[in-house]
């Protein structure tokens, strides 16, 4: 992905300690999603992909679960605790134990700011192998109110002043402070230890790293990014801002790797949804986490995916919905208003209308009639249906797992399978069909006397 910084270690600090009253929620800001990933889980991410050796999170007291989220998504990763609010610097410093075992580079990232690409951090981490003690990341704000302003001057990173601190003529910068940085691991501690609290919000400001730094002759350096990149998230029109530009950049990619969007502002994918060349999706289209889809498949329109991989040249709705662990192989077509869940389809099968498919193998160039239904549960338990290759399960049917149906059998239409049915064999278990002549005659000329006989009863 990103190149790594070739012997350089690094420590990466994500910042997670925010209150996040804004979004509103039961659920910690940090494990909000975007794309189908925590913003917490964006941020693990980017930070690994820079080449971070070791990543601490900060937390807030009393959140088991944003620690949790750490030890799903990156185990590896430590977890510390700021127990009061003291500031930015104040939180980075909760990581102490990990500064002081001495890294070359040293990374800040907020769990809250979760488009912030890998690149990024490796550019603010070669500035700081370029020599500079500290390297800040910057952007020109559309509206700069609130942020911290970077005070340039001859092009060198003199300051930084926070929005509360700042004289009118700072107000008037536009360059803002991201809030992320790197720091050169030899001096971050004795840094971090010198920022002072004396400011409008008593507060230890992580932005005064840039100008201790420089009083100890250091060189700080303002790198760029572009707004969109660096935005953060307090409530849910910015989460929804986030995801908004998170699409539109993820759809490019799909589209520049040779897959057609009909229309690409309907369709959402997960941070981590695979598509193949040649693959055309139609509109409408959701993609969950954890979904493959290989060349020249297409997903027609009104679909969604969850924890599904479709193979090469499958067809997939429109109006279909596979959900986790749904596998599909070469040339399967799934239909409209198919449901396939935890099941492999082999090669070639087809499942085109109103059928559910769960808990179930299906051989090879198997045809499941519209209708079709597995019975995979009895209320307590869940039960494999394994369909062979070849066969033919005629629609309406109800195969009531634990069943087999053999290689190239025939299930007749409307048929409660409940037993085994062996390779080749018919099964038929519905009721038997009787005719009776001439009955629609006789039950229209009855219906017709006793309608009039009641008029004659009861005029009006
Ligand atoms: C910070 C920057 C500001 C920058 C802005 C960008 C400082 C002093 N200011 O301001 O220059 O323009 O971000 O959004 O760094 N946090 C903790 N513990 C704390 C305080 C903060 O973990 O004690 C975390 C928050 O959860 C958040 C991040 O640090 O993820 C930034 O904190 P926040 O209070 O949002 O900083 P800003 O005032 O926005
Ligand atoms: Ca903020």
């Amino acid at each position: 992905m990103t190149e790594m910084q070739c012997g350089r270690s690094c420590l990466a600090i994500i910042l997670a300690a925010g209150e996040g009253t804004r979004m509103k929620s039961r659920r910690p800001k940090v494990l909000h999603e975007v794309a189908g990933r925590s913003m917490l889980g964006h941020a693990l991410a980017a930070v690994a992909q820079a080449g971070a050796d070791e990543i601490v999170v900060v937390i807030g007291p009393d959140r088991a679960d944003v620690a949790a989220e750490v030890a799903t998504v990156l185990p590896a990763a430590g977890v510390v605790v700021q127990v009061e609010r003291k500031g930015t610097a104040h939180a980075v410093l909760a990581a102490r134990e990990a500064l002081a075992r001495g890294h070359d580079d040293v990374i800040v990232a907020f769990a809250d700011t979760p488009l912030v690409r890998p690149e990024t951090f490796a550019a603010l981490r070669r500035a700081v192998g370029d020599g500079a003690g500290v390297a800040a990341l910057g952007f020109e704000a559309r509206d700069p109110a609130g942020y911290g302003r970077f005070v340039v001057r001859d092009g060198a990173l003199e300051a930084i002043v926070e929005h509360k601190d700042a004289s009118e003529a700072q107000r008037a910068i536009m360059l803002c402070n991201a809030g992320l940085m790197a720091l050169d691991g030899r001096h971050a501690l004795a840094i971090l230890d010198a920022i002072g609290s004396a400011n409008a919000q008593n507060e230890f400001y992580l932005t005064d790293a840039v100008a201790v730094a420089v009083a100890r002759g250091l060189k700080a350096v303002a790198l760029t990014a572009p707004e969109v990149e660096v935005q953060g998230v307090n409530d849910r029109v910015q989460l929804a801002a986030v995801e908004s530009e998170f699409q539109r950049g993820r759809r490019r990619e799909v589209m520049l790797a040779g897959a057609t969007l009909v229309a690409p502002e309907t369709v959402f994918f997960s941070v981590d949804t695979r598509i193949g060349r040649d693959v055309v999706i139609e509109p409408n289209v959701v993609f969950g986490p954890g979904v493959t889809v290989g060349d020249g498949a297409v997903i027609h329109a009104f679909s969604h995916l969850e924890g599904a991989s479709v193979g090469e040249g499958a067809s997939v709705g429109p109006y279909a919905r596979l959900r986790p662990g749904a596998r599909l192989a070469r040339n399967v077509r799934i239909g409209n208003f198919v449901e396939v869940k935890a099941a492999e389809i082999g090669e070639g099968a087809k499942a085109n209308h109103l059928a559910y498919i769960g808990d179930a193998t299906v051989g090879a160039g198997a045809n499941i009639g519209a209708g079709t239904i597995t019975c995979n549960y009895d209320g307590f338990l869940k039960s494999r249906t394994v369909i062979g290759a070849g066969a033919f399960v005629g629609s309406n049917s109800s195969l009531v797992a634990p069943v087999t149906i053999g290689a190239g059998a025939y299930v007749g239409s409307g048929s409660v399978v409940t037993k085994d049915v062996p390779a080749d064999a018919l099964a038929v278990s519905r009721a038997r069909q009787i005719e009776r002549e001439g009955w629609a005659t006789t039950f229209r000329e009855k219906g017709a006397a006793s309608k009039a006989a009641a008029r004659v009863k009861t005029p009006e």
